[in-house]
């Protein structure tokens, strides 16, 4: 299949910037686009960010970083996606929000063959394609954080997603430099399904006061060889994503181990969302 050259990302926070920054240093020009223009100028920035940090750790030259920038333009506008091949759906993990803005791509993109990707992390793939005129042509592309780091994507076809479809998106995930595994059309797919039990457990024994997040953490990375602890990564995460990823998994399953502990929610509640908001189970300068 032909490469993809024209790339749209919907949604600029931890994921939509760096899946964006990864096309970008792929050769791909990239649209990416943002509700609101404080949103756009966060993501802007935080990709600015990521691409210099690459330059200091010498993963790319500073021509490399401005030719990555050169390929980036920015939009609040979603019919501005009107040329674009492929677009990854990156917002908020929201039902309604994601389902607006596929229902909004599906008018704005002109070309009936492109393909509209959802990075959720836990909503069924079918809920989101039905609501579009082109359901063979949606398909779960779903990243991991940090997005430049993590090599894997899951790809995930709903029931009406077509073999092509599939097959351009496995082509684009390699184009990217990711690898993919195929993952069902179930809640929280393949990763999720292992990880976030794991993680919840973390927060039940905070919340029963059973150990401190500091001990937890240093637990799984000395004991297991984890490169960061539960707590750590719930808050690399976000724990207001994690909650609602959990959320979406309960409602699937009904299993007790999916259930957003209180903690959890109390915490998101009070704004400690992780590294982010600067504090979660740890705290964070800058
Ligand atoms: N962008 C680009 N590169 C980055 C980066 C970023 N945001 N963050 C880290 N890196 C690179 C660094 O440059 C460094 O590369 P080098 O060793 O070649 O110089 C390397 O990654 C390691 O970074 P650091 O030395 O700064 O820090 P650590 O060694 O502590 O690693 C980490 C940080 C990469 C986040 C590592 O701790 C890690 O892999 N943690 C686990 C992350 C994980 O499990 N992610 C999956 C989350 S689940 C998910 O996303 C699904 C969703 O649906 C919930």
């Amino acid at each position: 299949m032909d490469p993809v050259t024209r790339l749209g990302v919907v949604g600029c926070g931890l994921m939509g910037s760096g899946i964006a920054e990864v096309a970008a240093r792929s050769g791909i020009d990239v649209r990416v686009a943002e509700a609101t223009p404080d949103a756009l100028e966060a993501g802007r920035r935080r990709l600015t960010a990521s691409l210099d940090r690459g330059v200091r750790r010498a993963k790319l030259s500073e021509e490399q970083r401005d030719q990555a920038l050169a390929r980036l333009s920015f939009t609040h506008d979603l019919s501005d996606m009107a040329d674009r091949q492929f677009v990854i759906e990156a917002v908020a993990e929201n039902r309604d929000i994601k389902t607006d803005v596929l229902r909004i791509l599906d008018k704005a993109v002109e070309d009936p063959a492109a393909v509209l990707a959802t990075n959720t992390s836990s909503i069924p793939v079918v809920d989101l394609a039905v609501v579009t005129e082109r359901p063979a042509q949606v398909i779960g592309m779903h990243f991991f954080n940090p997005v430049p780091v993590q090599q894997l994507v899951e790809l995930i076809p709903a029931l009406l997603t077509s073999a092509d479809t599939v097959q351009r998106t496995r082509d684009f995930a390699e184009q990217l430099g990711k690898q993919a595994i195929q993952a069902p059309d179930r809640s929280g797919f393949v990763v999720n399904a292992l990880l976030v039990p794991y993680l919840l457990s973390a927060v039940r024994m905070v919340e029963s006061g059973a150990a401190q997040p500091e001990d937890i953490d240093r637990g799984m990375e000395l004991g297991c060889a984890h490169p960061m602890g539960p707590l750590r990564l719930l808050d690399l995460i976000g724990l207001d994503t994690a909650q609602a990823v959990a959320e979406s998994m309960y409602e699937e399953f009904k299993e007790p181990l999916y259930a957003p502990p209180a903690l959890l929610r109390r915490m998101v509640a009070a704004g400690h969302l992780g590294r982010k908001s600067g504090r979660g189970f740890h705290t964070y300068d800058g």
